[in-house]
């Protein structure tokens, strides 16, 4: 099986539909999207559109909750105004997709999805003691998962076998060990953070057992030029600039 990993498109449209279109190229059997699903852009319902239209199994992110009325304890203001008016843009149809998605899930093929960390689904897996507890904990509690694919921190970062492997920005393929397990981060389609403005995104070849980081260029100024129509905060759109 090959699976298409999408992580925190963010209502980013053009990304993702360069992402999707390139999944469908390499003839993905199925689409896994590993939540915050709208937030920071300005094209959410397109993006629910385009994620049900390929069927995706999604989970949330800290992002959708806040939308679905769970807030977090801090937020500023830009993410006030991107959440208001983001509810307006959506209907009944996608608020509803929306409310469905579970905050993790087993998958197929030892495969687990969560957003932020195994444990804590609004934990950034950055620091080295954040990665460590995430891997025992992993191991403790869900002894058949083979790979579990997060996201949250929108950086690319495959974790197993003793090490952390980053540095992603250009695509690269990275064969895996069936004997071990492993954390995977195929970074964030809709605002990358590790200093690359290109979409990022991912493939699982359950037969191969390879998982492929890609990085792709996509019009990051058709998406700049939607905030700022939306009223959004304009750091919001440059941060798309620069991958930060
Ligand atoms: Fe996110």
């Amino acid at each position: 099986m090959k699976y298409g990993l999408i992580a925190d498109p963010h209502a980013n449209y053009e990304a993702l539909s360069v992402a999707v279109s390139h999944l469908i190229e390499q003839e993905v059997h199925e689409f896994l999207c590993m939540g915050d699903i709208v937030g920071y852009n300005a094209s959410p319902v397109q993006v629910i559109e385009l994620l049900q239209e390929v069927g995706a199994v999604c989970i949330n992110g800290n992002h959708d909750r806040y939308l679905l009325g769970q807030p977090p304890e801090e937020v500023g203001p830009e993410k006030v105004y991107v959440v208001e008016w983001t509810r307006r843009q959506l209907g009944d149809v996608e608020m509803d997709f929306l409310r469905a998605l579970p905050t993790q899930r087993e998958h197929a093929e030892g495969i687990l999805m969560v957003h932020g960390s195994p444990q804590d689904m609004d934990e950034y897996l950055l620091t080295k003691e954040a990665i460590q507890k995430a891997v025992r904990y992993l191991g403790q509690n869900h002894p058949a998962t083979q790979v579990c694919f997060f996201g949250h921190s929108h950086i690319p970062m495959i974790i197993g076998e003793g090490r952390i492997e980053m540095n992603f920005q250009e695509t690269r393929t990275v064969r895996l060990n069936r004997m071990r397990s492993y954390l995977i981060n195929v970074g964030s389609v809709g605002q990358p953070r590790d200093k690359c403005r290109k979409t990022s995104f991912g493939i699982f070849d359950s037969e191969a057992y390879t998982i492929s980081i890609i990085r792709l260029d996509y019009d990051v100024e058709a998406e700049r030029a939607r905030i700022i129509e939306a009223g959004i905060d304009r750091r919001l759109a440059n941060r798309l600039l620069h991958g930060v």
